[in-house]
């Protein structure tokens, strides 16, 4: 084991072999012993297609779920200060759950996560208009955007883990969206306790692009009650405030001596009630990162006391959208037949910022063709 700030995370074999590839020293570092994928059917969807599962094993006997629905992550098994393991995502024991109402639980959003004002923007010279699917908005790539497509899947090999890699390819003018764009997602299970998940890009015609996973995690467990006692700790000294439907107004305000600073460690419950913003309450707003994105770096750390399970998530992109479950009302059972109640989960939602395609003074989201999208983002579990 080796210890980083108080946190503890497994060292083996794998890390150091890959170390040494790294600086040229050895042969490519397979994975440790104990790590493998296995492959099963989840279902088969309402118009006929066949849904496989992804299971990945490390070394350490952490074990991540994922399926061509979506490319979504459907559990992640992670050991607590005692070893005890638990799975810290939200989501649905069935395909059939899946296919139905929910708020993207686990899964891959694309092509544009986040929100684009009133579903328009120009691109070239041309207009373009996209399904209005939250309120008056776009939001998370449509009415039957990224996270409803089953992607094809292969494992791939990886330095020090194993790796499963899904690849989508969304059709010119799909959800509106102009140009064929084909979508890779790697999920890499390390032996350094990390899930860690690459994408790419590439298209015909110019089109904007914003990426993310939208995984809720609560690390005392799936359906272990709130995540209010959850202490986080996120690296941005600014963030991007909304209007009353969640859409940026285009200023970008300092967190400094409000209840959207989260620069030391904080309880996510200690001020939730004074957040601003509309009913039903909560945090629900994307963080502009100190680190400015671009390359990947630790961007927010999570702990939950009782288990002492730690996740520290590190990204490329220059944002991440806090939500912290508000909209969670117990209409909705997971897997281990809880209800979930408002704020049951939270989301880590690395991006770009939202409506970015509206906002010049925001990182741009266009990717022309003859480009590649590329963006990480690791989880990366402890206890501390
Ligand atoms: C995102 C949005 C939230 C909400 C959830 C899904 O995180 O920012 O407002 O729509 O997705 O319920």
């Amino acid at each position: 084991m080796m210890q980083r700030n108080g946190i503890v995370f497994a060292a083996c074999a794998a890390f150091v072999l890959a170390t040494a590839v790294a600086a040229g020293w050895a042969q490519p570092a397979a994975a440790a012993k104990g790590a493998r994928v296995d492959k099963t059917t989840f279902g088969t969807t309402k118009d006929g297609q066949a849904v496989e599962l992804y299971t990945l094993t490390n070394a350490g006997g952490i074990v991540a779920r994922v399926m061509t629905y979506g490319a979504l992550l459907t559990e992640l098994h992670v050991p607590d200060r005692s070893g005890q393991m638990a799975d810290v995502v939200l989501g649905f024991k069935t395909l059939d759950a899946y296919e139905g109402a929910h708020p993207y639980f686990g899964a891959t959003i694309g092509r544009v996560a986040n929100r684009i004002a009133k579903g328009k923007f120009r691109l070239n010279g041309q207009e373009y208009t996209l399904a209005t699917n939250n309120g008056p908005n776009h939001l998370h790539g449509g009415v039957k955007g990224f996270d409803k497509r089953v992607w094809k899947a292969q494992t791939v090999p990886a330095t020090g883990g194993v790796a499963v890699k899904f690849t989508y390819t969304s059709a010119d003018m799909e959800e509106g969206y102009p140009g064929t764009l084909t979508a890779t997602v790697v999920y890499t299970l390390t032996d350094r306790n990390e899930l860690r998940l690459d994408y790419t890009a590439t298209t015909d015609k110019a089109t904007p692009i914003n990426l993310t996973n939208h995984s809720y995690f609560n690390l005392a467990g799936d359906g272990q009650g709130t995540i209010l006692d959850h202490e986080l700790t996120i690296m941005a000294d600014r963030y991007t405030p909304v209007d009353d439907t969640l859409i940026p107004t285009g200023e970008i305000a300092s967190v400094r001596g409000t209840v959207m600073d989260f620069n030391r460690s904080t309880r996510i419950g200690g001020r939730i009630a004074q957040v601003p913003g509309p009913a039903p309450g909560g945090y629900d707003h994307n963080y502009v990162l100190t680190h400015g994105g671009g390359v990947l770096a630790m961007s927010a750390t999570v702990r939950e006391p009782k288990s002492g399970r730690v996740m520290e998530v590190l990204t490329s992109e220059p944002g991440v959208q806090l939500y912290t479950g508000n909209f969670l009302d117990g209409t909705i059972t997971g897997k281990a037949g809880v209800a979930y109640q408002k704020h049951f989960g939270f989301c880590l939602e690395t991006q770009h910022f939202p409506d970015a395609i509206n906002h010049p003074n925001f990182p741009p989201v266009v990717l022309p063709p003859g480009k590649t999208f590329k963006s990480t983002t690791v989880y990366r579990f402890g206890v501390k």
